[in-house]
């Protein structure tokens, strides 16, 4: 059994704030963030919510895919930034595109939330529970961000990526990777608009940038060399690594950590900024309406964040 992408899509919203419209709002500048980042700009919802932008992605990604909403056994919705609680943006998806044969729920993970929605998709698959998945990340983190903090509002954005997921009758043997180290969690934080007395953590993302960036850096070249040896491949064999876009120096980092050359890592966080568990698939679509994902290519995609998460799979194209 093999869980193959066969469809994708994604959403962004209309309004590209630059790092020169930041720069009016907090004591930063364009060379700054573009020099310790690579960011240029980010989408930043005015209308948009999680769900109208999940629902667009998913569309896109049932028209790539060439099948019928009632076709979809499991709809999987990846978010930190949802504007409710319930119902849970998953079923208001599964509502909006038809997916009336679908089970759907919510899934939190953060920035490692599309690659644990996909393995949770995958696993059933292979259980033989379903044969067809509609995978989601969507997220707002403006709801999240405090406009006044220089050290993470110029880090992200909101949008959403979507993958259609098909069981396929394959020995291809996909290794899945997943960790966590909770005791790290205070590193990346924020509490829900409920009962926030009660948390330990503030009313919008406080993020220990440097802690983030030295677990990252550490943490995903070991995390790709696990992949490697379940999945029998040297990593020169890998065309591809798809990692989540939260900072050029931390891809660069860890292309160079694996003597491979910067033109295996895309990117595409210069104009997106990072945007959580919609940075993989927003990603993936990007190059695939690109054409620039051929059939048998071989990928790594890894995502790592608040949790701490990380992990990552092998993928065949
Ligand atoms: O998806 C979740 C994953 N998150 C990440 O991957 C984030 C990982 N971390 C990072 O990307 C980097 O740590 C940042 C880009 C967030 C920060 O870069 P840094 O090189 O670690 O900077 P820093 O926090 O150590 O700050 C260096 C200096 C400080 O000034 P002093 O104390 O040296 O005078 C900051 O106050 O830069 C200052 N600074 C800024 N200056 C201009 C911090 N933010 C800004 C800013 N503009 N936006």
């Amino acid at each position: 059994m093999y869980a193959k992408i066969t469809g994708t899509g994604s959403y962004l919203p209309d309004h590209l704030m630059d790092n020169f419209e930041l720069s009016e709002m907090v004591d930063t500048s364009d060379e700054w963030i573009q020099s310790r980042t690579g960011i240029k700009a980010r989408h930043i919802a005015e209308q948009d919510t999680v769900v109208s932008m999940a629902v667009s992605a998913a569309k896109e990604a049932i028209r790539n895919a060439g099948i019928e909403p009632a076709g979809i056994d499991l709809v999987i919705v990846s978010s930190v930034s949802a504007e409710q609680i319930l119902p849970c943006a998953a079923c208001e998806v599964q509502a909006a595109i038809g997916a009336d044969n679908a089970a759907a729920f919510d899934l939190n993970a953060a920035c490692t939330g599309f690659i644990s929605a996909y393995q949770v998709a995958a696993a059933q698959m292979k259980a033989g529970l379903i044969r067809t998945a509609l995978v989601i990340g969507s997220e707002c983190l403006s709801n999240l961000i405090d406009w006044t903090d220089r050290g993470t509002c110029i880090l992200f954005g909101d949008g959403a990526g979507a993958a259609v997921i098909t069981c396929q009758d394959s020995n291809i043997e996909v290794p899945f990777v997943l960790h966590s180290d909770g005791a790290k969690g205070a590193a990346l934080s924020c509490s829900s608009g409920f009962g926030a007395e009660k948390s330990p953590y503030g009313n919008h993302i406080f993020m220990d940038g440097r802690a983030i960036y030295k677990f990252a850096v550490k943490q995903i070249p070991q995390l790709i060399h696990e992949i490697l040896e379940q999945s029998g491949r040297s990593v020169e064999e890998i065309d591809l690594f798809l990692l989540h876009q939260a900072n050029e120096r931390i891809i660069t980092s860890i292309a160079k950590h694996l003597q491979q050359d910067i033109s295996k890592f895309p990117m595409n966080l210069q104009e997106n900024g990072n945007i959580s568990s919609a940075s993989i698939p927003v990603l993936l679509d990007d190059l695939n309406r690109q054409g620039k994902l051929k059939p048998g290519m071989k990928l790594i995609v890894a995502g790592f964040g608040a949790g701490l998460t990380w992990g990552g799979m092998y993928l065949e194209w």
